[in-house]
């Protein structure tokens, strides 16, 4: 452990690295707000560098041009606290590790990095016996890393849901408000500067999958690699099936859930399209907003919402590790170190327990639903509700909705209806209870083949009911 600070340092030398969105708001904020800092950390914090790739290029006007440098080496070699501002793997990763073998403490907003490299860092963070923040990693201004590193370090977490990533809940959002297709609110979200010009990060989930390891390793104290993670996108979600899932009380948001599981024994984790009912806090959040609902044996239900993105608030994340890293220099003391010794095992996609949801498009005739029943019935799966809506001859049923418990409905009601009224196609919606993933993929690719069964549509998971 570090040894108490007898002889308090008269500042705390700050190098950035990285002087994007982010990064100058970290700037402005701390000329801003330098003697507030000041006086919260013990000491004033001075920023000694700022390394960049091009010193040339024209920046914010409060960014002093005579901090800027190439050489992000020379400059953490001359830091109590790097700020890792950076984004990606290379060449974060070597220069965090430079940092703490310097003996610097590293303030990092990279979830990309520390997802796949946490553990790496962590010790490497132990052996330099320097601290190793990133609430900047996980949803923006959200507290949500020093919640569960910190806050509720006495509780048990049993659940995370989230709502990680901004751009995706925007899409989904005018999707469902204002019936955009998926491309033009993606360009929407483009526009107005919360998508990148390559969204597939956002869109294809691996943004929101790198903060579930890294919630899912905080809340249940153990590692979590990234490839523990089973991941889908919302490049699939239309704008009717968006609809439907509004007409039946639903909400389609892009979930990042992690879950301490007794039965099979682990932890399940998994990020995409998921749908939740339209009450459930986690459904009211709109636009670019994140928000994260952690449920733990004693505090119960918490909910975490705010920007989960973009220059300021992120920087507020950023300002927040920095005054509590240098506060430990001046004052002594440390960050919590990794906690990952209850080593719990993250359950591979196929053992992950759903409640699923899926439409299938089938022959309006006779005996169909209770084929599909009975293919169900023989994976061991249970219904918990059946919805069929007709196609080609809507005055000829009015949708029917049929509540099925379990797997007592036998299709009777099919077979009673007059044969010559049946319509060409129907869609199913089933909503099983829950089972495990590799069972569904089996039902499905079984009821995919099946007589009289056109098409099964995407399936989604369900959450909070
Ligand atoms: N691109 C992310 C989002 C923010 O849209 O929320 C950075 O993680």
């Amino acid at each position: 452990m570090r040894a108490p600070v007898t002889t308090p340092p008269s500042e705390v030398r700050v190098a950035l690295l990285g002087a994007g969105t982010v990064g100058a708001q970290v700037v402005r904020l701390m000329n801003e707000r330098a003697d507030d800092l000041a006086a919260r950390a013990g000491a004033p914090l001075r920023l000694v560098g700022i390394a960049v790739t091009d010193v040339e290029r024209e920046r914010e006007p409060w960014i002093p041009r005579d901090l800027l440098t190439t050489d992000a080496e020379g400059l953490i070699a001359d830091a109590d606290v790097v700020v890792e501002l950076i984004g990606g793997i290379d060449p974060p990763r070597a220069l965090v590790h430079a940092a703490m073998a310097a003996g610097a403490t590293v303030v990092t907003g990279n979830k990309a990095l520390v997802a796949a490299h946490g553990p790496e860092l962590h010790d490497a963070a132990a052996a330099a016996d320097v601290d190793l923040y990133y609430e900047a990693a996980v949803a923006g201004a959200i507290p949500i890393v020093y919640a569960l590193r910190e806050s509720l370090a006495g509780d048990t977490v049993t659940e995370v849901l989230g709502i990680v990533n901004g751009t995706t809940n925007y899409v989904l959002d005018e999707m469902a408000t204002n019936g955009s297709t998926f491309d033009d609110a993606v360009a929407q979200a483009q526009a107005l500067g919360f998508a990148e010009a390559d969204p597939s990060a956002d869109v294809d989930g691996h943004d929101s999958a790198a903060k579930a390891a890294l919630l899912a390793s905080l809340a249940f104290h153990t590692r979590v690699p990234l490839e523990n993670v089973p991941v889908e996108g919302i490049r699939g979600v239309t704008v009717e099936e968006m609809a439907a899932a509004q007409e039946t009380g639903y909400a389609l948001k892009l979930l990042a859930v992690a879950r301490r599981t007794t039965s099979p024994d682990g932890i399940s984790v998994r990020v995409g399209p998921t749908l939740i009912p339209a009450d459930h806090p986690l459904a009211t959040v709109r636009g670019a907003f994140n928000a994260v609902v952690v449920e733990s044996e004693a505090a119960g239900r918490l909910m975490f919402y705010g920007q989960g993105a973009g220059g300021a608030p992120t920087a507020s994340a950023v300002l927040s590790d920095l005054v509590a890293a240098a506060g430990h220099r001046v004052r002594g003391g440390q960050a919590p170190r990794e906690s990952a010794y209850a080593r719990l095992a993250p359950l591979p996609a196929s053992s992950q327990r759903i409640t699923a949801r899926f439409d299938l498009e089938i022959d309006d005739r006779p005996g169909m639903l209770a084929l599909v029943a009975a293919v169900l019935a023989r994976h061991g799966i249970s219904i918990e509700a059946v919805r069929q809506a007709a196609h080609t001859d809507p005055t000829a049923y009015g949708d029917e909705l049929y509540d099925v418990f379990d797997d007592a409905y036998d299709g009777g009601s099919d077979r009673d209806r007059d044969p010559a009224a049946s319509r060409e196609s129907a869609t199913l919606t089933i909503t099983t209870h829950r089972t495990d993933e590799g069972t569904l993929a089996a039902c499905l690719a079984e009821l995919a083949g099946a007589d009289g069964v056109r098409a099964v549509l995407p399936v989604r998971r369900v959450e909070g009911v």
